[in-house]
């Protein structure tokens, strides 16, 4: 393998390569030890539980982030495909493999990771019990080991570092979904700020290289749907939503040309009427006049209103990424056609 060599102190960086022999059932993890033991000790990775539970050996595999002890090398090896190993993304490098997760852990105090007081206790004085479904709701970002894979390769954080990120805005979603917690509508208000929810660009990296299944981009969707629910709208990604469902539920359609007065306001959007005319001249903006309905509309606001009748607005209205894949991927293999309803 190769593994990308740094040293902060010295700013020296090189890319080493490693040949060496390891057993079938090595792990990513296992073979740094290897290395480390047997060819160069002064190679530095963290580890702790071997075990995909303490998040300590996160660190990206030919550009992705893994957990080196969740990682297998048997078939990459007899693939005949040399990896590259390299320090997680969007943290300042230490040492080789080595990260700064100072910056992480800051992110993670300001989400205040623990109930706040303020619920009432039950009458009986015994234990306060939650509903199954409620407590699906929180149960995927409940299983976050704050290993900062999702961190490495967020697009959000690489051009804002002060973007609260997905592994902080999970865990703010863990509380913010706990019936039990006090501060739900001052965690909304928050988490809705600057460098907040709606900065997210959507690019489900995250959700893609979570070891765990939290899914991050999922619970940053229920925080905005929650923010919503409770009235804190005023980000421009908030009014952005609220019109794709106005607008979906109206028309059938998203209509774009509206988009643009409805979010920033028609201030904003008359500063944009150069680029706008731009778009009109090469046919790129349909008339908004009259608006243009879809033909079966009726099913459109039918969906709407079903989902308004049964009460799944905020974060239980959200469907969860896998398990939306998990039907596609079952229509799949039982050779399903799409249905059309
Ligand atoms: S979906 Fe959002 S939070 Fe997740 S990696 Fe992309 S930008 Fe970051
Ligand atoms: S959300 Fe997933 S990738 Fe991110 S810190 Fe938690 S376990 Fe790691
Ligand atoms: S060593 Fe603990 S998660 Fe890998």
């Amino acid at each position: 393998m190769k593994i990308w060599r740094y040293d902060a102190a010295r700013g020296e960086r090189a890319l080493k390569e490693y040949e060496f022999d390891a057993p079938e059932w090595a792990t990513l993890l296992d073979c740094l030890d290897i290395v480390k033991d047997q060819i160069d000790g002064t190679l530095s990775y963290r580890k702790s539980c071997r075990m995909m539970i303490c998040g300590s050996c996160g660190m990206r595999m030919d550009g992705a982030a893994v957990l080196a002890c969740k990682t297998r090398m048997y078939e990459i090896a007899e693939a005949g495909h040399v990896p590259t190993i390299s320090a997680m993304g969007n943290l300042p490098i230490v040492k080789d493999l080595v990260v700064d997760m100072n910056p992480f852990w800051q992110k993670f105090h300001a989400m205040k990771p623990y109930l706040q007081p303020g619920y009432e206790r039950p009458d009986d004085d015994r234990e306060y019990r939650i509903s199954q479904e409620r407590m699906n709701v929180i149960h995927k970002e409940s299983l976050c080991i704050n290993c900062g894979c999702c961190v490495s390769e967020c697009n959000a954080m690489e051009s804002d570092p002060e973007f609260l990120g997905p592994q902080a805005l999970a865990k703010g979603m863990r509380f913010v979904g706990d019936p039990r917690d006090g501060a739900t509508v001052e965690r909304l208000e928050q988490y809705s700020s600057e460098h907040g929810i709606w900065d997210c660009t959507r690019c489900y990296f995250c959700n893609e290289r979570c070891p765990k299944g939290v899914d991050p981009r999922d619970a940053i969707a229920k925080l905005g749907a929650e923010a919503i629910r409770v009235g804190i709208d005023r980000d421009m990604g908030a009014k952005h939503a609220k019109w794709f469902v106005h607008s979906a539920k109206s028309t059938g359609w998203l209509r774009e040309t509206e988009l643009v007065p409805k979010t920033q306001g028609v201030v904003s959007a008359i500063s944009q009427m150069k680029f706008a005319m731009s778009l009109a001249r090469k046919g790129k903006v349909p008339p908004p006049f009259p608006p243009h309905a879809a033909r079966d509309v009726k099913e459109s606001r039918a969906l709407h209103d079903l989902v308004s009748e049964q009460g799944r607005d905020g974060a239980l209205g959200i469907v969860q990424g896998e398990r939306a894949l998990g039907r596609i991927e079952f229509a799949k293999e039982h050779g399903e056609e799409e249905r059309e309803e």
